[in-house]
């Protein structure tokens, strides 16, 4: 794969569009496919306006010279000469793998498949293939454009070689590629529950409420609290994201799901985009004041980031990526002011297993227990790498 491939995109969505838009931009022609003739003309718009825009403030130099390298069609056929197809469908099983079954028939023999998927096993999709071994995980974050990092999660039956290929070209697309296990939630999304988990875990049980609690973090360095950044990222979402990961953990109490989240997304109170969720955005709603209570904020966020450490470290234990992999994706993926086993190290692992086992004991629940990397390490406080 080279910046000459002709790259298919299947689905012109938020997802399919952004992506399109970053291969073009490398300089490859594009075939953006959807089945739906509107969905795919309102692409074709947005991304007329997005380009135009950016020549304008000239960040490119001919909007017209990246246009010419799309096609637009609603016709799968049309994918056939493309030497890579990423999918960015609607996040069914059922459904991509029946267009990976589909589009594999059309695809020549040498075609790389890629998904888009944020939260299923990319193996499963490359077993709807007769050629599994060309099917990878190329998770790009949300808008594509502007979010550098791109996760690559070979499927078990990838090829070997195929993981380097797509990092190749994800560093000629300007991204920044992270390699990942085949494991729920990849990394990003799994090591980042605990951002919400926990915070919701602390409003419910009374210690703050959701101002206090996005106060405590965002003092501390991250660029929006847990409740602005649920309703930022949409309950439809970020809900079923956590409920997905918890389900694929084997119900695993880490991940569990939080009923004050559950019955936002049954009332319809999806966040920002419906103007109401855990905040209400009405024009002119007034916003309650955070309690300032320096105390508090310090057992709201050590007690979020113990867990987010601990999430990153059973990771690391677990192979799920590399150190440094781990510290790009969350300092990349979800903007963290810096890497988690960093930040274990500077707060040092005996302290961070004290907060852990501290829970643990409060509690009793198996949610807390500190990872074995994390309790061997903080055996005369060594760094976790
Ligand atoms: N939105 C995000 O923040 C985000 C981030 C990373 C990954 N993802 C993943 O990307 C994928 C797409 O998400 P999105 O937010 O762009 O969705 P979307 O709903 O905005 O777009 C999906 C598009 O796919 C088209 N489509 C559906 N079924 C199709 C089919 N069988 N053939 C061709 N086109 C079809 C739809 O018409 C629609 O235009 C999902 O797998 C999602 O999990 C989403």
């Amino acid at each position: 794969m080279t910046k000459n491939t002709i790259t298919g995109v299947i689905g012109s969505g938020a997802m399919g569009a952004g992506i399109a838009q970053v291969a073009a931009m490398a300089g490859n022609p594009v075939v953006l496919y959807d089945n739906n003739k509107e969905a795919l003309g309102r692409a074709e718009k947005s991304l007329t306006n997005t380009l135009q825009k950016l020549q304008e403030k000239g960040k490119i130099a001919s909007a017209r010279d990246i246009l010419e390298r799309f096609t637009f069609a609603d016709n799968i056929s049309e994918l056939a000469g493309c030497g890579l197809i990423i999918e960015a469908i609607v996040e069914r099983l059922d459904i991509k793998k029946a267009v990976f079954a589909e589009v594999e028939k059309l695809a020549g023999a040498d075609c790389v498949l890629a998904t888009n998927t944020s939260s299923l096993s990319v193996t499963s999709i490359a077993a709807a293939c007769q050629n599994p071994e060309r099917v990878i995980g190329l998770h790009f974050f949300n808008p594509a454009p502007l979010m550098a990092l791109v996760e690559i999660i070979p499927a078990i039956q990838t090829r070997a070689e195929l993981a380097e290929e797509a990092r190749e070209l994800m560093l000629a697309w300007g991204k920044t590629p992270v390699i990942a296990k085949d494991t729920p939630g990849f990394i990003v999304n799994r090591v980042a529950r605990p951002f919400y988990g926990e915070a919701l875990r602390i409003y419910e049980e009374g210690i703050a409420d959701m101002v206090t609690i996005d106060w405590a973090m965002t003092e501390n360095g991250f660029r929006m609290g847990p409740f602005a950044l649920m309703d930022y990222i949409g309950h439809d979402v970020n809900y079923v994201v956590t409920e997905t990961v918890f389900q694929s953990f084997f119900y695993d109490p880490r991940y569990k799901p939080s009923f004050s989240q559950k019955r936002l997304l049954e009332a319809g109170w999806l966040g920002r985009k419906t103007g109401k969720g855990f905040y209400n955005y009405s024009d002119g709603y007034p916003m309650s004041e955070p309690k300032k209570d320096i105390d508090l904020a310090v057992q709201i966020f050590e007690r979020i980031l113990a867990m987010l450490i601990n999430e990153a470290i059973e990771a690391l234990y677990l192979n799920v990526a590399s150190a440094g992999d781990l510290e790009i994706a969350m300092t990349k993926g979800v903007n963290y002011p810096k890497g988690l086993l960093q930040w274990c190290n500077e707060w040092g692992t005996a302290a961070c297993l004290a907060k852990l086992d501290s829970l643990y004991h409060e509690y009793h629940e198996d949610r807390y227990r500190a990872s074995t990397l994390l309790r061997k390490q903080a055996i005369g406080n060594k760094k976790i790498v």
